[in-house]
């Protein structure tokens, strides 16, 4: 096998194993388009309360949206309540996530003194109940056959739960193409396994622990495939580590040598070899970039050129300074100008790391309001 590989998430097929991984202020619908764009074959939203989608906050629906290419992806929610948690499930199924992902990694204050993120690896029970409330509510998601593209009029379709076979333009009625549930490579195209056999499926993204007194990945993964999630992502790093110091891979080769579901790795994907080294070291079933999907949604074709064996090129400075400018250009029709323009600076200084004078660029760009303002910062004459 080489290093990439389709991946089963419960019933859900995807064509390969590079994923964006959720970065709360970063992955936004407009970033993870760009990103489906250059290749990701999955992505997650960041982490989005279930305390707000509850008390139905107007300020947390944007969050879910999906981009227009993301034909899958994933909504991750956080929590501390299994039955908020349920209930945060009822509200996000209009949007149709193809898989429901549990944050129990996020190490910020905010969110781990609610006993929240990260904190739910100090009390793996209430995780383990957490993903059987979040299980069970998932199964009750009704489809929506209209959302997707080319289901309307599959008589087997009918009926299912949203989102299998979803890849577009690729025909995605089982009645032409039968496939198994337990067969080994997941069918080119995607496709949709048989009826009754497809709910959304949920997965949870863990740490290795607390601290390096605590290194209980292994305790708690198991308990949520026990609870029924589908898919494990392990961010090889403690709490206490935060984003720093080096992630443990071998916990991650560890962890999927032990599992019965697929283990995603993260921790230190920052280049192409990063991607290749971590599934070739671990033999993960999928990586996930985060910091190294900022600022250079490129990554994700070079990977996959790097295992493919086909000739890359890298992106010339001004491809980065064109993308970044087409990201800003489209958050501005999501979120308007003023509110693109601030929120974009930090992308648009991450897209000129390597760019020749980026410096002088970064100091022009963190003044910018409007997209004219951009556009003359990065008109080097
Ligand atoms: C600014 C920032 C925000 C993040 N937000 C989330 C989040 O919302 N949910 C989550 O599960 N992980 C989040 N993460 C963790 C990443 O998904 C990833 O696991 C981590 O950055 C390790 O990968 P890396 O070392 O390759 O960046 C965040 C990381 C960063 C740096």
């Amino acid at each position: 096998m080489g290093l990439r590989n389709p991946v089963r998430i419960g019933g859900v097929f995807l064509q390969g194993n590079l994923f964006l991984a959720p970065v709360a202020g970063y992955t936004d619908r407009v970033f993870r388009g760009l990103c489906v764009d250059h290749g990701a074959d999955f992505t997650f939203t960041e982490l989005i309360s279930s305390e707000a989608l509850f008390r139905n906050s107007a300020k947390t629906f944007p969050l879910l949206e999906r981009a227009a290419n993301e034909m899958r992806y994933g909504i991750q929610l956080f929590g501390s309540d299994p039955a908020v948690m349920a209930a945060a499930v009822a509200a996000i199924a209009p949007f149709r996530p193809s898989v429901i992902d549990i944050n129990a990694g996020c190490p910020v204050p905010k969110v781990v003194k609610t006993g929240a993120g990260s904190a739910l690896m100090k009390t793996p029970g209430l995780l383990g109940e957490i993903v059987a409330a979040v299980v069970k509510a998932a199964r009750g998601l009704s489809p929506d056959e209209g959302a997707v593209p080319g289901r309307r009029g599959c008589p087997q379709t009918k009926g299912l739960p949203p989102d299998e076979g979803a890849v577009p333009g690729r025909g995605s009625c089982p009645q032409t193409r039968r496939l198994s549930l337990n067969e080994g490579p997941v069918p080119s195209g995607g496709g949709c396994p048989p009826a009754g056999e497809c709910p959304v499926p949920v997965t949870v993204k863990i740490r290795s622990g607390w601290d390096s007194s605590a290194l209980n990945y292994l305790e708690c993964a198991k308990i949520v495939q026990e609870s029924g999630a589908a898919m494990v992502t392990l961010h090889a790093r403690t709490r206490a580590q935060g984003y720093g110091g080096t992630a443990g891979w071998e916990h991650i080769a560890r962890l999927t040598d032990e599992m019965d579901i697929p283990v995603c790795g993260s921790g230190d994907l920052f280049t192409a070899v990063d991607a290749e080294r971590m599934l070739s070291e671990t033999h993960c079933a999928a990586v996930m970039f985060a910091r190294g999907a900022l600022g250079n949604p490129f990554i994700f074709e070079e990977t996959q050129c790097l295992f493919e064996k086909t000739p890359y090129t890298p992106p010339p400075s001004e491809q980065y300074i064109e993308t970044a400018l087409a990201h800003l250009r489209s958050a501005i029709v999501v979120v308007g100008e003023e509110a693109a323009c601030r929120t974009m600076r930090t992308h648009f200084c991450r897209y000129l790391k390597g760019v020749p004078h980026a410096a002088t660029l970064r100091y022009r760009i963190v003044r910018a309001k409007t997209l004219r303002e951009y556009e003359d910062a990065v008109s080097i004459d």
